[in-house]
């Protein structure tokens, strides 16, 4: 346990893609400190495992079918939410798409499939959290960024955009939205062990010992260490910080402009 155990005490969380990879560790993490977690997933049946775990903890959670890029699906969880428990208080805008492809081979239905799940989906949660949030007066949006979002991004152009959107989105809510109480910040996580995008970016293309080369603390991270982030980024000690971004990478954004990748 890295904060208290009732840190977020009977708050209640969207956490979309909630169920896999860093977006699990999340829903777990947020669980563990005392929230009731609602996990939104193209194939919630997959999440049966994740649901028992949080449900020992003794927090309530539920999965809930959504295409996040289907603005009625999305406030179809956002609907069951309020009927299973009353409130949204935290949002989670994890869940994410990316594959390596030059964007000279990039097709327009692969660029949109990408902006349409990260950008998209982000601004289409974000919206339809905000009614809710706005008539309880508080809320808390977190977003998931990409370093590449500051430079260029070879091989994953669509992704860089994408997350680039992201966080202008991220600054322009936090500006617009802090009047009803909602802040809004952005967790931007570097290579992470156990998740698809190193399983694919980095390890089938065999660059595991040049990225870990390239970064000042010389491992890759860990996926509780971005849903430490979100943590402290939802506690009252953040309660004066919005429109920020805390980078989750030990330092390789500021050591390389894309650790290598493609070259
Ligand atoms: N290389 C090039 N183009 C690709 C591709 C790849 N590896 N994967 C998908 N595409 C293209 C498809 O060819 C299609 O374009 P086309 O109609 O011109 O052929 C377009 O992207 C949409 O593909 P589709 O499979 O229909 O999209 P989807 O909505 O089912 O999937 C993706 C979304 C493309 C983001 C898919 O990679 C995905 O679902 N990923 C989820 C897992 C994930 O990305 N996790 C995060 C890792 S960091």
């Amino acid at each position: 346990m890295i904060f208290q155990q009732d840190l977020l005490k009977d708050q209640v969380a969207i956490v979309t893609g909630g169920g896999t990879g860093i977006g699990e560790v999340i829903s777990t993490e947020l669980a563990k400190h005392g929230a009731h977690v609602v996990i939104t997933s193209r194939d919630p049946e997959h999440h049966k495992e994740i649901i028992q775990k949080i449900e020992k903890l003794g927090r309530r959670a539920i999965a809930v079918p959504a295409d996040i890029r289907q603005p009625d699906q999305v406030q179809a969880v956002v609907d069951r939410t309020i009927k299973e428990f009353g409130k949204v208080d935290i949002l989670v805008n994890n869940a994410a798409g990316n594959f390596v492809c030059a964007m000279e081979q990039l097709s327009y239905n692969g660029w949109k499939a990408v902006i349409d799940i990260v950008l998209n989906g982000t601004y289409i949660a974000s919206k339809a959290v905000l009614p809710v949030m706005k008539e309880q007066g508080h809320g808390n949006i977190v977003n998931i960024g990409a370093t590449y979002m500051w430079m260029a991004a070879p091989y994953v152009g669509h992704s860089g955009a994408a997350k680039a959107g992201v966080l202008n989105m991220t600054r322009t809510l936090a500006v617009e939205w802090a009047r009803y109480g909602i802040r809004v910040n952005i967790v931007t996580p570097g290579p992470i062990e156990e998740t698809e995008g190193v399983r694919r970016l980095v390890d089938e293309s065999r660059m595991r010992e040049k990225v870990i080369n390239h970064i000042p603390l010389n491992r890759l991270g860990k996926r509780e260490e971005i849903a430490w982030a979100i943590l402290y980024l939802l506690s009252p000690a953040a309660a004066y910080i919005t429109g920020n971004n805390i980078v989750v990478d030990g330092g390789a954004w500021l050591n390389a402009s894309h650790y290598g990748l493609g070259d």
